[in-house]
């Protein structure tokens, strides 16, 4: 049976990826409450079906347009948030603003009207492992987030678990590893290096380029929300994960290598303060629960696929990779 889906957010990278997922594979009808603020904004949704996706452009700490949205919906996947590391270093307050008050506001418009809630959230807030640890999280891991970013994050994972545990809220809940794909704001990691090369600049690599992240395809994770929703249990977190762990230089090297660049192209820069030095976290779960597994390799499809990706669509990120790259010089990275 098709469904009503309220998705906050559902125009930035990940949102607007899930969204793609959700016209592509059900017959799921979906509301899209985005502030259009991001970069990805109305472009991401611009193919879809206006009988399949209609947009609600407003925010989500508005409670009124909240609860009218939630009201029309069975269910509220929640992806609205402010998502980058540097930023939340410079400026916190919008952070605690979309991360904890949004979360709030979607809690208590769910709580309300008796639906059901999907929150995205993050491995960040499980903290970094040494590099050489054997440790690998899992979903019951205590929380230690590093930024004001998993610090946000965290706190709104954890009024999740308190509107389900006193209210009896039907939530469930996805801590992804990193994400790359089409649509992902220059600001990150693989966009930015991938548009440097594009406009002659080497691609910068923070502290000793060592550190290391587990990355997933936009298209992947999206498919492991809906695995969750379609075959999750009420209550419980569901860890996502790759298991591509790769330190930043190798990836770099691979970008450069792909882009016919010589592989030692790169300058290494002030490194992040409280750089999280790596993400290793353990999936199972959600493998074997539901049945979710993630279908492309990072240094392989998905890479050239990515690099396509920003080659042939320069007039989406062109300007904002010039806000972006002021704000990096401004604030020192
Ligand atoms: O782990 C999931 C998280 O992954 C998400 O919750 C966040 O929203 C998402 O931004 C990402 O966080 P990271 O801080 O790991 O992603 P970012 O793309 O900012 O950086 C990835 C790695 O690359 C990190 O070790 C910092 C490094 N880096 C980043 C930039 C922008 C560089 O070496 N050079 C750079 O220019």
């Amino acid at each position: 049976m098709s469904r009503s889906l309220l998705v906050t957010g559902g125009a930035g990278f990940l949102g607007s990826h899930f969204v793609a997922h959700i016209v592509a594979h059900t017959d799921d009808r979906v509301t899209v409450l985005d502030t259009l603020s991001n970069d990805s904004a109305a472009t991401a949704l611009a193919d879809f079906p206006p009988s399949r996706v209609s947009l609600v452009v407003g925010n989500v700490q508005d409670e009124r347009t909240v609860d009218d949205l939630v009201v029309a919906a069975d269910v509220v996947v929640h992806f609205a948030a402010q998502t980058h590391n540097d930023t939340s270093l410079v400026d916190s307050r919008p952070f605690v603003d979309a991360n904890v008050m949004g979360t709030y506001v979607v809690l208590e418009a769910v709580r309300r009207r008796g639906r059901r809630l999907h929150y995205i959230s993050t491995d960040e807030v499980y903290g970094d492992v040494p590099l050489d640890s054997a440790r690998v999280v899992t979903e019951d891991a205590a929380f230690r987030p590093s930024s004001p970013y998993a610090a946000t994050k965290a706190a709104g994972d954890l009024m999740v678990q308190a509107w389900s545990r006193s209210f009896g809220v039907a939530v469930t809940t996805t801590n992804s590893c990193n994400a790359y794909g089409a649509f992902q704001s220059v600001e990150k990691f693989i966009p930015r290096q991938i548009t440097n090369i594009l406009t002659g600049v080497r691609p910068q690599l923070y502290g000793n380029g060592r550190h290391v992240r587990d990355w997933l395809h936009a298209d992947d994770h999206a498919a492991a929300v809906l695995a969750v929703l379609d075959g999750g249990r009420i209550g419980e977190r569901y860890i996502v994960s790759a298991g591509e762990e790769r330190d930043n230089r190798t990836v770099v090297r691979r970008i450069l290598e792909l882009m016919g660049r010589s592989p030692d192209d790169v300058d290494y820069v002030r490194d992040r303060p409280g750089h999280d030095m790596r993400y290793a976290v353990d999936s199972t779960k959600i493998r074997t629960e539901v049945g979710w597994r993630p279908t492309r390799t990072l240094l392989d499809e998905g890479l050239v696929e990515t690099i396509d990706w920003y080659r042939t669509h320069e007039s989406w990120w062109s300007g904002q990779k010039e806000r972006v790259e002021a704000a990096y010089a401004r604030d020192g990275a």
